[in-house]
C-alpha cells in the first residue's frame, strides 16, 4: 500500500478516506492519532493491525462536538460533565458505560468506552468532516508514541492510507485517561491534565497502581494498555533517581561505547559522554513535549545503553515519570538509597 502524505488544505481527501473504511494518521495535540471510522468495525480491526496491537487492548473514540458523546455512553455523569466542560477539547480521555453504537473492536470486549475531544484543528476538522474516530497513538505497537507526522512516516510507511502533517505536537505525551465506570473516579494513565486539577475539579481521584508501579503477577489491569511494555526505544533505559550532581557522577563513572546520557539542560558541560537533552530540570512540561523525539534520537543514534535521569513524580513530571519507567522496565537506580 502506498502512504499518501497529505496537509491541512487536504482534509476532504483524508475524510473520503475514513469513510470508506481506511486510516489516516492525524496529529492531535498529545501525539498523532492512527485513525479509522469508530462506528465501523472492520475499520478499526485494520488499526490493530497496521499496529500489530494486542486485540483486547482498546481504543479512544475522539469526538469534535460535545454533542457527539451522548450516543456513544450510557451514562454521562454530573462528574463527567464537570470534566467535559472544564477541560474539553483538550488531553483528557473520560471512561463511561458504552452505548451499543460502538463496536466490540473499539471496546476490546470491555463494557466501557473511553472518549476524548482533542483541541487540534486539524483532527477535529476530519472528524466533522467523517465521523467520530477511534484512535491509538500512530506508532508500532510498543514503540515510543509519535510527534511528528516523520515519526509516524518511519513506522507506518506502506501500512495505512494516508498520514495528515501538522507539524510537532504540543503536549508530547499521550491524554490523562480518567475512568468514571468506577468510583470514586480513578487515573489510569497521567497526561497533560494533571491529578491535581482533576481533583480540584471532581474532588477525590484515586491514582492507579499500575501508573507507579509493574502490575503484580495475575494482577488485571483497570487500563489494559498498562500491561504491555511500552515506549521502548531498543537502547536499555536505565533510569536514575537522584541529584543532578549525584546522577552526573554517577553516569560519568559508567561512561563507555555507545552509553549516553538522557538528562536536563544544566547536566550537559558536566557529563563526559554523549547526551540527549530532555530539556530545563524543572520545566516538566517541556520534558513531556521531548520526551518521545529523545527516545527516538537514542535509536537513531545507536546507543546501546541510556542512563536517564528521573523527573519527579508531580504534575506533569508524573506523566514523564510513567512513560520513562516502563521505557526501563521498572528498573530504577535510586541514588538517594
Ligand atoms: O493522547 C492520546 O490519548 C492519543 C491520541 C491519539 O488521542 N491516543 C492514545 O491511544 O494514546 P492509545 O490507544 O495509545 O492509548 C489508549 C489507552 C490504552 O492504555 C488503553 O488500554 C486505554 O487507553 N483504554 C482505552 N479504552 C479503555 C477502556 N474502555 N477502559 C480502560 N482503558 C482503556
Ligand atoms: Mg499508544
Amino acid at each position: 500500500m502506498e502512504t499518501k502524505m497529505l496537509d491541512g488544505s487536504q482534509i476532504e481527501e483524508a475524510a473520503d478516506i475514513i469513510k470508506k473504511g481506511g486510516l489516516v494518521a492525524v496529529p492531535t495535540e498529545t501525539v498523532y492519532g492512527l485513525a479509522a471510522d469508530a462506528l465501523n468495525g472492520d475499520a478499526v480491526k485494520k488499526i490493530f493491525a497496521a499496529k500489530g496491537r494486542p486485540a483486547d487492548n482498546p481504543l479512544i473514540v475522539h469526538i469534535a462536538e460535545l454533542s457527539q458523546i451522548y450516543s456513544l455512553v450510557r451514562e454521562f455523569p454530573e462528574k463527567a460533565r464537570i470534566l467535559a466542560e472544564r477541560f474539553w477539547p483538550g488531553p483528557l480521555t473520560i471512561i463511561l458505560p458504552k452505548s451499543e453504537l460502538i463496536p466490540d473492536e473499539v471496546s476490546a470486549g470491555l463494557d466501557t468506552v473511553a472518549v476524548r475531544f482533542p483541541s487540534n484543528k486539524l483532527a477535529q476538522a476530519l472528524i466533522k468532516r467523517s465521523s467520530p474516530l477511534a484512535a491509538p497513538s500512530a506508532n508500532l505497537s510498543g514503540s515510543p508514541s509519535p510527534t511528528s507526522a516523520g515519526h509516524v512516516y518511519d513506522d507506518m510507511n506502506g501500512r495505512i492510507d494516508a498520514i495528515i502533517d501538522g507539524g510537532s505536537c504540543e503536549v508530547g505525551v499521550e491524554s490523562t485517561v480518567i475512568t468514571l465506570a468506577a468510583d470514586p473516579p480513578r487515573l489510569l494513565r497521567p497526561g497533560g491534565i494533571t491529578l491535581e486539577q482533576l481533583r480540584a475539579a471532581v474532588g477525590e481521584v484515586v491514582l492507579d497502581d499500575a501508573v507507579m508501579n509493574p502490575l503484580k503477577n495475575g494482577e488485571q489491569a483497570a487500563s489494559p494498555g498498562m500491561k504491555y511494555k511500552h515506549y521502548s526505544p531498543k537502547a536499555d533505559i536505565v533510569l536514575i533517581k537522584g541529584a543532578s550532581s549525584d546522577f552526573v557522577d554517577y553516569v560519568n563513572l559508567h561512561k563507555g561505547e555507545n552509553i549516553a546520557a538522557l538528562c536536563y539542560e544544566n547536566e550537559v558541560d558536566r557529563l563526559e559522554l554523549p547526551v540527549i537533552v530532555m530539556g530545563e530540570e524543572n520545566d516538566y512540561v517541556q520534558q513531556a513535549n521531548r520526551l518521545f523525539a529523545a527516545l527516538r534520537a537514542a535509536d537513531e543514534k545507536g546507543f546501546k545503553t541510556v542512563y536517564a535521569h528521573c523527573p519527579k513524580p508531580e504534575g506533569i513530571g508524573l506523566a514523564v515519570y510513567n512513560r520513562i519507567i516502563r521505557a526501563a522496565g521498572f528498573e530504577v537506580t535510586d541514588l538517594e538509597k
